[in-house]
């Protein structure tokens, strides 16, 4: 008995030495033949933005001024799942290298604040500067949680607060909310713009199951103009996180008008997504595209075919010199984002990402890819200009470089009918795969095998899939894995697939095979630091 006990006692602090025994190069536990589940820091992303504690869901009030860009988010700083939300803040020089800095927004006497955006006023529209530095307006939804509960309709409303100090400290507005609710409940997630060829205010707001816009002089006084969407696009959940902007057509002189819709459920792989139209706006109505408008409720406008990116929106005041449409999502789902296996922090943000628009055939499509200030992060691990693939080819393992935070590069020339695999493994029999199944024309993730999977029935019952846009010869293949996300641009970004996984310790091989030999050209992987 005695012995029971002493060697209970050995295994307890053995194990709580080589728990908090970290690798002192990558700060993180041991993972060779390691039997310990990986910890919370263990999965935390090195180059995405996560919230230091507490639980974060969509971005929220993005704005560039003087060199920093910010980034705010849904936040309750309390506790580890969704609950009373407030704005917290994030600062950085590029996207990349975040800094978090204290909550910009609270619950107030009117609600919690949900989700909405920011804007520069450098005219002092709103009269809320004090004629020196241009104000900074947040416009965001004011969620009455206790008028809901009293059975009232009319719970969310529109509020607004300024900052005179170039987004550093906040002051709501005195006579909030500025935009009342007809009685509707859903009624959310202002996303304002200025409109220059009126010299006016543009909010686009979820309102169920369509978009309604308003517009204002002053970002005081909003006017409804039209409402958009109720029959066309995804419909299979509520609409929330509008963003309506000007976009150019790649290599054209073209301008068309982007409206990406966030919808919960419906996504093409199941719970949230974010769809898109593609159109004209005239200050007033939003016209989709011909080729849009015939789509129907059926359609494979989605920004992102994985299953977490979500809510995302784009930075306001971005430079005119500078011209990208600067793109930002949450990387989750609502079909488990309260569950995933991290208890002191919950969620990642994507990566930024640089938004085009191109013409295709006979419709238009957006095109993403990583903002170009990720590369300074990125040092050559391994760069070879053409590998034979037969049966199951290892390509990488932690000898080489640590594959949890890196960038995978390759293309496959003349593509045949087969099916190409990509995995990511470790020695507890953990693999995530994805790659691309050309007999389908078809993109897909499998972490159904990758690591905790249990806590929801939903998060790996189904292996994700994506269309191919692009009818190449060449597939080319981008995909930036940081922990427990992994980003897949194919094509040079016409279709993405963005999904987190947990695996029980940290991914060391990355492995290719294919139904018949291939070869891989120009692969080349990276260190992400
Ligand atoms: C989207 C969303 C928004 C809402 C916010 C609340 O994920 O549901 O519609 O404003 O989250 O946190």
């Amino acid at each position: 008995m005695k012995y029971i006990y002493q060697s209970l006692l050995f295994f307890f602090l053995g194990g709580m030495l080589f728990t908090s025994c970290k690798n002192r190069e990558t700060g993180k536990s041991p993972s060779e033949n390691d039997t310990v589940v990986q910890a919370d820091e263990d999965f935390r992303p090195d180059f995405h933005f996560t919230p230091k504690s507490g639980w974060m869901n969509d971005p929220n009030g993005m704005f560039y001024l003087d060199g920093t860009y910010h980034l705010f988010f849904q936040h309750n700083p309390d506790d580890n799942v969704w609950g009373p939300m407030h704005w917290g803040h994030a600062t950085s020089t590029d996207m990349i290298n975040w800094e978090e800095q204290p909550i910009a927004l609270e619950p107030d006497e009117n609600g919690t604040i949900f989700s909405g955006s920011a804007v520069v006023d450098h005219d002092n529209t709103s009269g809320l500067g004090d004629g020196e530095t241009p104000p900074v307006i947040a416009i965001f939804t004011y969620h009455n949680a206790e008028r809901e509960q009293e059975g009232e309709d009319d719970f969310q409303t529109q509020g607004i607060g300024y900052s005179l100090d170039a987004g550093e400290t906040w002051t709501k507005y005195e006579d909030n909310p500025v935009l009342g609710n007809p009685g509707i409940r859903d009624f959310r997630d202002p996303k304002v713009i200025w409109y220059e060829e009126e010299n006016k205010w543009i909010m686009s707001l979820a309102v169920q199951d369509r978009i309604s816009f308003f517009s204002s002089p002053n970002l005081l006084d909003w006017e409804h103009e039209s409402d958009f969407g109720q029959d066309l696009g995804g419909h299979g959940g509520v609409w929330e996180c509008p963003d309506l902007f000007k976009m150019e057509v790649d290599n054209t002189d073209e301008e068309k008008w982007v409206l990406l819709v966030s919808i919960n459920p419906g996504g093409p792989n199941g719970g949230s997504a974010t769809q898109y139209f593609v159109g004209d706006f005239d200050g007033s109505t939003f016209t989709p595209d011909e080729s849009i408008a015939n789509m129907g409720e059926e359609h494979n406008y989605w920004l992102d075919f994985g299953k977490d990116n979500y809510a995302g929106v784009t930075w306001s005041n971005i430079p005119e010199e500078d011209g990208r449409h600067l793109f930002i999502g949450w990387m989750s789902n609502w079909q488990y984002a309260n569950e995933v296996p991290t208890e002191t922090w919950r969620s990642a943000m994507t990566l930024p990402r640089d938004l085009k628009l191109t013409q295709q055939e006979n419709t238009y499509r957006i095109v993403s890819t990583p903002v170009r200030e990720l590369e300074k992060y990125s040092t050559e691990g391994i760069s070879e200009s053409s590998v034979e693939i037969k049966d199951s080819t290892s390509l990488a393992t932690s000898a080489d470089l640590d594959l949890s935070q890196a960038e995978i590069l390759f293309e496959i020339p003349e593509l045949q009918e087969k099916k190409y695999t990509f995995s990511l493994s470790n020695e507890k029999g953990d693999v995530l795969k994805f790659g691309y199944d050309h007999g389908k024309e078809e993109f897909f993730i499998d972490r159904s095998n990758s690591g905790l999977v249990d806590f929801n029935e939903n998060f790996a019952n189904k292996i994700s899939t994506a269309p191919r846009f692009s009818d190449a010869e060449n597939l080319e293949v981008r995909a930036i894995i940081d922990n427990m996300s992994i980003e897949l641009f194919f094509d040079g970004g016409h279709t993405v697939m963005t999904e987190i996984f947990f695996p029980q310790q940290a991914f060391n091989n990355f492995s290719a095979e294919g139904d018949n030999k291939f070869t891989l050209e120009n692969l080349q992987i990276n260190q992400i630091n």
